[in-house]
């Protein structure tokens, strides 16, 4: 078996390939591994179909990747139906396995997600992989679309990516969530994720290629006023983000999808609130994959800490 791939859109042969050949579920030989950077050093993100897997699966490919990530938990972990602290559940499903009310807490997440964003790029190290993986999907909306970063930089006027050059922006955790209402956060989890700053261009290590950093998190630009700043990153977002530069995902239960945090953004699309919608995502961190922090054991949800 061998990873093939070949670009979803025919018309943009650089960005979300369709894989196949792998089986996810078995072990992740170290060819394979490679042959999936690889693929994503050049498409950025690949979707695989038909391809269910539980919970142990799941961490077991995204691990063979690199060192998982924790992301959002670090500041709020709300309760666990997950059995592993490196799986987030991107679900509206409640402690008692039924849809939530849309007042309960973790509907904000499911919101927040709705903002184009890049996974834990309010922390240092960010995200490398996000790997989503669908179990139940709504018939209507739901959908998460991904945006290219490096052909909307390639696609800036050479004015414009002169004016980017060098310049950082801040990115903060919970400034999506304000920016939603959800202010109730205690001292030690406003403090638990101290913003970190990231330039606003920044270089794909796998492919060389130029790319746009920016998204929900992102607070402001450093040495710019707040105004100014904000207003650049809006308009930033606002050209990132054309639909010229977006593939929109379909779930169908099975699916995995990766993207290369790195150089995408994406968002979930909205869906109908009382209607189940379940997938859950490993991520790992951008390093060196052979980094080691993987060798400890996934970390039960329930276990003291
Ligand atoms: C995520 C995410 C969007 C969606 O899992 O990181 O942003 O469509 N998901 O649920
Ligand atoms: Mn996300």
């Amino acid at each position: 078996m061998s990873l093939e791939v070949v670009p979803i859109d025919a018309a943009r042969p650089d960005f979300a390939g369709l894989a196949r050949g792998v089986d996810l579920a078995g072990p992740i030989a170290e060819d394979v591994a490679c042959a999936i950077d690889a693929a994503m050093n050049h498409y950025a993100v690949l979707v695989f179909r038909g391809q269910p897997l539980t919970q142990e699966q799941q961490l077991a490919f995204a691990g063979a990747l690199g060192p998982l990530d924790l992301g959002f938990k670090r500041v709020a972990r709300p309760h666990a139906r997950l059995a592993y602290q490196e799986l987030a559940d991107i679900s509206n499903i409640d402690e008692s396995g039924q849809v939530a009310d849309r007042a309960h807490r973790r509907i904000v997440g499911n919101l927040a997600n709705q903002l184009w964003h890049s996974d834990s790029s309010f922390q240092q190290p960010a995200a490398r992989y996000s790997m989503l993986h669908a179990v139940v999907v709504p018939e209507w909306g739901g959908e998460t679309e991904y945006a290219d970063m490096r052909a909307a930089w390639d696609a800036l006027d050479p004015r414009d990516q002169r004016e980017l050059d060098g310049l950082e922006a801040e990115h903060y955790a919970l400034y999506s969530r304000f920016l939603l209402g959800d202010t109730e956060y205690t001292e030690e989890q406003r403090n638990a994720l101290p913003p970190v700053r990231w330039p606003i261009v920044r270089e794909h290590a796998g492919s060389g290629r130029r790319h746009l950093f920016i998204g929900a998190h992102t607070t402001h630009v450093v040495d710019r006023t707040i105004a100014e700043g904000r207003m650049l990153l809006a308009d930033l977002l606002e050209h990132a983000t054309a639909r010229r530069f977006v593939y929109a995902h379909q779930w169908q239960p099975g699916d995995l999808v990766i993207w290369d945090n790195r150089c995408t953004l994406h968002r979930g699309r909205r869906y109908d609130l009382s209607v189940r919608r379940e997938l859950r995502r490993a991520t790992t961190i951008d390093v060196d994959r052979h980094a080691g922090a993987n060798t400890a054991q996934p970390e039960p949800a329930h276990g003291a800490r």
